[in-house]
């Protein structure tokens, strides 16, 4: 993955203001949490804080993780008090129940590392993806809650939810 430092790590807002699918994802993104509206998230890779002022509007706490310094730095500068930011590796972490995760898979190449992201979610996951990913969240006995897709063949978002699967009580 190309590295989100200096410059691209400054620019990474302005320069996509005009970006038809980032600001479709913003839209989609925001009417999920809004109605959700789930009590604790994990927002991986957090980035420059896309969704900060979406957080702001209900009551709960985010964890914002990203591996660049320089785009923590973007996200701390609008920060609001109900999220926590750290800069670490995310699959180096254990996942909460509720992840959102936005442009990242789209950019890991190979299957390996696209079944690891899948593989470490522990209830749902909110992510954008393109029609790749519907193969890899099958093999990852994901359950699709809810997708959306832009119209164009490439951006999908889509919510999965591993089921905990109850077994009866024998005695
Ligand atoms: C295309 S940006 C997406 C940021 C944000 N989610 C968004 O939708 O705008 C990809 C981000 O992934 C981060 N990243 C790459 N590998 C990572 C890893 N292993 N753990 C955490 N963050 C990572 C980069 O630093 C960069 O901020």
């Amino acid at each position: 993955m190309r590295k989100y430092t200096g410059l691209r790590a400054a620019n990474y807002n302005k320069d996509r203001a005009h970006n038809k699918a980032f600001r479709w994802q913003q839209e989609v993104v925001k009417k999920i949490l809004l109605r959700l509206q789930p009590r604790q998230v994990l927002d991986a890779p957090v980035g420059t804080g896309r969704f900060f002022e979406v957080y702001q509007q209900f009551p709960c706490k985010v964890l914002g993780i990203d591996i660049s310094p320089d785009m923590l730095e973007q996200a701390q500068s609008i920060r609001p008090e109900n999220v926590l930011l750290i800069q670490t590796d995310l699959f180096k972490v254990e996942w909460p129940e509720f992840v959102v995760s936005t442009r990242f898979f789209g950019h890991l190449k190979s299957r390996e590392n696209k079944n690891r992201f899948l593989s470490k979610t522990q209830k749902q996951l909110l992510f954008s993806h393109g029609p790749e990913a519907y193969e890899f969240i099958a093999e990852n006995n994901l359950e699709v809650q809810e997708t959306y897709e832009m119209g164009d063949g490439k951006h999908c978002i889509t919510l999965v939810e591993r089921s905990r699967s109850i077994h009866p009580r024998t005695h």
